[in-house]
């Protein structure tokens, strides 16, 4: 599979700008062989369907563990299904911050996908004061393994992971090529001790854009980025695209 780019709009948007970006985005994938992956505002994802023949695939942000219920404001598996949706973030930093999203929690979610065949981005990753006490690798394994030990063995090879370390998410301060490598590669160890057979794809996410994209993927295990602010730009998102598809 090429590389993934994975846009998070998080709370952000605009039917306009769903237009743009398709506009302009839909005519690399083909020829590059890049995956972009659009994880839209829930409400947005029902303008999709509009885009029938795009080979552009859409995600949610966040989707709740249960089938039903009453439980205002969520949204679960098969609803993001059913908007055409391939692909679900989940455990974004965001929510685990916000929304008081535990590990938990972020496994019942990923189960949930899982058991509907709609793909996790399970997100990881570490804050300021842990990276600080030299805790990185040790809070991102625990948050994937938390996941891996959880799921049935036969459908982990769906889940894609994203570090995205939390100081780096909106600062502009990404993560240099070498941390990024050294992250992903602790986390593809975890992930093959703990499932022999799973070669887990693993995002960096974090200030990316189109002037730093091409170096992160130059390393090694560094598979796909996960973009927030640098997306909601239609041509600052296309260059960002190429520069991706330019480093394979
Ligand atoms: P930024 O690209 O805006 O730093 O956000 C990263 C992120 O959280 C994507 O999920």
């Amino acid at each position: 599979m090429g590389p993934l780019v994975v846009a998070n709009w998080k709370m952000n948007g605009s039917e306009q700008l769903l237009q743009a970006v398709v506009q302009q985005v839909e005519g690399l994938i083909g020829p590059t062989g890049i995956k972009v992956v659009l994880a839209l505002p829930a409400p947005y994802l029902s303008l999709t369907k509009g885009f029938d023949d795009t080979q552009i695939e859409w995600a949610g942000q966040n989707v709740h563990w249960l089938k039903s219920g009453a439980y205002t404001g969520e949204v679960s598996a098969s609803m993001l299904l059913e908007l055409g949706a391939g692909w679900s973030l989940v455990g974004h930093s965001e929510r685990r911050q916000y929304c008081a999203e535990t590990d938990e929690m972020v496994l019942e979610k990923t189960k949930a996908c899982l058991a509907l065949g709609l793909r996790p981005i399970v997100c990881v990753g570490e804050n300021l004061q842990e990276r600080q006490a030299g805790k990185a690798l040790e809070v991102v394994c625990r948050q994937l393994l938390g996941v891996l030990k959880g799921v049935p063995r036969d459908l982990a090879p769906l889940i894609v992971v994203a570090y995205e370390p939390v100081w780096a998410i909106g600062t502009g301060e990404e993560a240099s090529p070498e941390i990024a490598q050294e992250v992903h590669a602790a986390l593809k160890r975890a992930a093959r001790k703990e499932i022999d057979t799973v070669a887990l794809r693993v995002l960096y996410g974090g200030s990316v854009n189109a002037d730093n994209a091409a170096v992160l993927m130059s390393m090694p295990d560094v598979d796909g980025v996960l973009v927030g602010g640098a997306s909601l730009d239609a041509l600052g998102f296309r260059r960002l695209c190429e520069q991706v598809a330019g480093s394979v």
